[in-house]
C-alpha cells in the first residue's frame, strides 16, 4: 500500500514543525494574570516551551501514524469503526489483522512489528507543566490538602497525570479515579494499574459519578473546550469537592467548543465560556466556580505540548486553581 510507505518515508525525513497558532501573545497571558491579582489569588508565569522540549517531544512520537484520512481507512479495512476522534487518539490498532496486512503493504524491508507498533499504533500524547512533579507541587500544596479523599482527573485520557501524581507525589493507586469518554483510554489507565471508569458522552460530570464530599483534588484536564455542559460539570464538581479540597482546571482559553474534524461540541452562546477574549473566559469560569462555593487561589499561564490527529501542536495553557470553600 503506497501511502504507508510514503507517510514512513515522510515521517522519517520530516522537520519538526509544531504549529502553534493557538498559542497566547504576551498581553494575553498578561491580562489572565491580572484577573488573579483582582482576585487578590496568586499569579504565576511558567514560561514558554523551550527549543529543546520540543525537540525532545517531537523525537519520541515522530514515528507515529498522524495521517488521520489513512488511519480511517487502514481500519475500515480491518473492519474497525472507531466511534468518535478520542477512540482513535487512544486506541492501540496494532492488532494481528494489520500486522497479516502488512506484508502486502511493501513494508520495504522493515520488520513488520516495526511497521505494526510504530505506524498502527496512533496516540494522543501530551506534555503540559503539570507532569513535573515540582510544578504540581507548587500549583497545589499537598500539605495543604484534606487528610483523606480521592484524587480525580476527570478527561484523563490513559493516565499521564495520575501516574505522576501516583509515581511523584506518592498516592496510592486506590486512592486516584480517572474518567473519560474514550474506552480505549481507561482500559490503558486500568493496564497502568489506575482505576478509570468510562464516563458519559453528555458533558464531563453530571453528578452521578462520584459521592458527595469524596474528592480532595479534582483535575479538570484541558477539556474544557468539549464539555457540553460546562456549568453542570462545575456544580458537580463543587458537590464533589471535599471542604478544603482543590479544582485544578487546565484549559485551552480562548474556548472555542469544535475540533478539527468540524465536530461542534457545545453551543458557544450558552456555554460559560462565551467570553471576548482568553481573560475573559477564564474570569467566567472563575466567577461561576465561586458561585458553586469555590475561591480562587491561583491562575498560573503556560504552554504545553500536544500530538494528535491533527498533528503537533504548541498551545496555550492556563491553568485555574480554586479552594473548595
Ligand atoms: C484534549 S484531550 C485531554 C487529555 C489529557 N487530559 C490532557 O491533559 O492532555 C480531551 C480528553 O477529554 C476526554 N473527554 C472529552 N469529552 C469528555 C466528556 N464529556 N467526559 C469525559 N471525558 C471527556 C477525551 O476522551 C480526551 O481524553
Amino acid at each position: 500500500m503506497e501511502p504507508i510507505q510514503h507517510a514512513i518515508d515522510s515521517s522519517e525525513t520530516a522537520r519538526p514543525h509544531f504549529d502553534d497558532r493557538l498559542t497566547l501573545p504576551d498581553d494575553e497571558q498578561l491580562a489572565i494574570l491580572a484577573v488573579a491579582t483582582a482576585f487578590g489569588a496568586e499569579a504565576l508565569d511558567f514560561g514558554r516551551i523551550s527549543e529543546s522540549q520540543m525537540s525532545e517531544f517531537w523525537s519520541a512520537n515522530s514515528r507515529k501514524l498522524r495521517n488521520r484520512a489513512l488511519l480511517v481507512a487502514l481500519l475500515e479495512a480491518v473492519g474497525q469503526t472507531p466511534t468518535n476522534r478520542y477512540e482513535l487518539e487512544y486506541g492501540s490498532w496494532s492488532c494481528p489483522a494489520f500486522r497479516e496486512g502488512v506484508s502486502s503493504w511493501s513494508s520495504g524491508g522493515k520488520g513488520e512489528q516495526e511497521l505494526a507498533l510504530d505506524f498502527c499504533t496512533p496516540n494522543y500524547q501530551f506534555w503540559c507543566p503539570l507532569l513535573e512533579a515540582s510544578r504540581l507541587v507548587q500549583i497545589v500544596n499537598p500539605a495543604t490538602l484534606p487528610n483523606s479523599g480521592l484524587t480525580v482527573d476527570v478527561g484523563c485520557g490513559d493516565g499521564a497525570l495520575l501516574s505522576v501524581v501516583r509515581d511523584q507525589l506518592g498516592v496510592a493507586a486506590d486512592q486516584l479515579l480517572g474518567l473519560d469518554i474514550s474506552t480505549a483510554a481507561i482500559a490503558d489507565l486500568r493496564r497502568k494499574g489506575i482505576p478509570g471508569r468510562v464516563s458519559t458522552l453528555v458533558g464531563a460530570l453530571s453528578g452521578k459519578e462520584l459521592e458527595a464530599e469524596s474528592v480532595r483534588l479534582l483535575l479538570l484536564s484541558y477539556f474544557v473546550d468539549r464539555d457540553n455542559a460546562q456549568r453542570a460539570t462545575f456544580e458537580s464538581a463543587a458537590k464533589v469537592t471535599l471542604p478544603g479540597g482543590r479544582l485544578v482546571l487546565e484549559g485551552l482559553f480562548p474556548v472555542r467548543a469544535a475540533d478539527s474534524l468540524g465536530t461542534q461540541y457545545a453551543d458557544q452562546a450558552t456555554s460559560v465560556t462565551n467570553g471576548e477574549s482568553a481573560a475573559d473566559d477564564v474570569l467566567r469560569v472563575v466567577q461561576c466556580l465561586s458561585g458553586f462555593g469555590f475561591q480562587l487561589e491561583c491562575l498560573a499561564v503556560g504552554e504545553r505540548l500536544v500530538f494528535s490527529l491533527d498533528g503537533f501542536e504548541r498551545l496555550s495553557s492556563c491553568l485555574i486553581v480554586m479552594r473548595k470553600l
